[in-house]
Formats: C-alpha cells, structure tokens, sequence
C-alpha cells in the first residue's frame, strides 16, 4: 500500500477559484518525492493543503490507505506527518536546542535522546546549540528547522524549498542530509526550484503547472526527458 496517495485533489485559498485541480500523487515508503514546476504553479499550495492548513473542495488524501482529509494539522502530526515551510520556519531569538526542543514540547521524557539523535543528522547544530537561530548561517537555519520537524519522529517530512537562497555548496550539503534522513526510514515530499539536482536524487518526480500534474515519473526518467529538460529545467 502507498503510503501517500493524493487522488484528484482540488484546493485552494478559502472560498477563491481553486488552485490546485485534479492533482494526483503516489509515494511509497521510503521514497524521495520532488515537486518542480513554475513559479505560482501550486507546489507550496499542494504541501500546505497536505498539512491540511488551506480548503480541500474534493479529493482525497489518504495516509496508509486512510483519508485524513478533514483532520487537524496537530491530528497530522500524530500521523506522523511533519511539514516544515519555506519562510518563518525558525524562532530566531531562541537557542538552536530551545528550537529542537519546541518540536516535541509535549514529550514527558527522551528530549536529551531525541535532540542527540538530530544532532548526529545535522553535527554543526550541535556546535552551536547556545546559540541564537537567528545568528546561523542560512544552511544551518535551515537544518534547524529540518531538526525541529524531526523531533516529532515524523514517517513523512515535507519540505518546501529547503536551499532557497543557499549557495551551491550549501545546497549539496543540505540535500546530503535530506538523503541521511531518507536512509534513516523518513519519506521525504519536497518542493524545489534547483529542479535538476533534486531530481537527480529523487525516486519519484511531480511537475505542477498552473495546478496540474503536467509530467509525473521517476526522478532520473523526468531528468532523461527531452520535453521536461527543455521547459522546466533549462534545456
Ligand atoms: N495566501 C494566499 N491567498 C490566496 N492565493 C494565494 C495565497 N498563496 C498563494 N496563492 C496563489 O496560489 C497560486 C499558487 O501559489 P504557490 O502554491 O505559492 O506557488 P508555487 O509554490 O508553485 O510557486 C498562485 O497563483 C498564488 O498567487
Ligand atoms: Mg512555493
């Protein structure tokens, strides 16, 4: 059974036209899925309504087989689902450890395991735990917010844009532990601009154009794909 299955999703922004249309996904256990496309195609609208944070006028989106259309966020996120957004993803006055520890702030016991545990996916947090999020550099913030996600014990982390502004050398690095989690038994649903490098480690690949799912296939055939290369992904 897959264990994300989105059936001909249509969703959107409160009572607006819909965003999203008969929007289709499969992802196994296990699996890295990347989602390209355009700007304003619906990628961050589709991990949101994911997360259950927009409308859902019709489809269905099934964890395990079950329909969590309908249920909370925080519902979600006992599911184990955990998403982390593009933006405002860090409390930037608060230590690194005070960040990780907001991720499970209701855990009677185990914190010290669980924070151990993401220091050794993201060893420069570790290092700079004292210290505020705010003063990290963008890669760290970024592993910061990934850390936090994490300290739920998610089996499905979503990701919006996680090297947006980051240096090529910074994209690597992240991307690299976005794969150590991946190994760690997490299925990871991303959104990426660096389309032809997240593809390049994606098992299953999604381009949403203007709400719809133009191409859907493994990562490395959309990366073969003449069509695909020539639109999206700068010939
Ligand atoms: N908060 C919002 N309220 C209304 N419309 C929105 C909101 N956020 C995004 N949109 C619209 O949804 C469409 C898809 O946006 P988005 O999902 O952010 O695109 P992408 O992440 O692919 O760049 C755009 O037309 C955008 O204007
Ligand atoms: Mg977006």
């Amino acid at each position: 059974m897959a264990l994300i299955e989105i059936n001909k999703l249509v969703a959107g922004y409160g009572d607006n036209a819909p965003i999203l249309q008969d929007v289709d996904m499969v992802l196994e256990e296990g699996d890295i899925g990347v989602i390209v496309g355009p700007n304003g195609a619906g990628k961050s609208t589709l991990l949101k309504s994911i997360f259950s944070l927009l409308n859902i006028h019709s489809g269905q989106i099934k964890l395990n087989g079950a329909d969590v259309v309908g249920l909370r966020a925080d519902q979600l996120v006992e599911n184990g689902l955990a998403f982390v957004p593009q933006e405002f993803n860090v409390f930037q006055s608060m230590s690194v450890e005070e960040n990780l520890e907001m991720g499970a702030f209701t855990l009677r016991h185990g914190m010290k395991e669980k924070i151990e545990k993401v220091y050794t996916y993201f060893p420069p947090l570790k290092e700079k735990r004292k210290q505020p999020a705010g003063e990290l550099s963008g890669g760290q913030r970024q592993m910061v917010a990934m850390g936090r996600a994490l300290m739920a014990g998610p089996k499905i982390l979503l990701l919006d844009e996680p090297t947006a502004g980051l240096s090529p050398l910074f994209m690597e690095k992240i991307f690299e532990r976005i794969i150590a989690v991946n190994k760690a038994g997490v299925t990871v649903l991303m959104v990426e601009q660096h389309a032809k490098q997240a593809l390049g480690i994606a098992d299953k690949g999604f381009v949403l154009v203007t709400g719809r799912n133009a191409y859907t296939d493994t990562g490395e055939a959309l990366l073969n794909n003449k069509e695909v290369a020539k639109a999206f992904l700068g010939g």
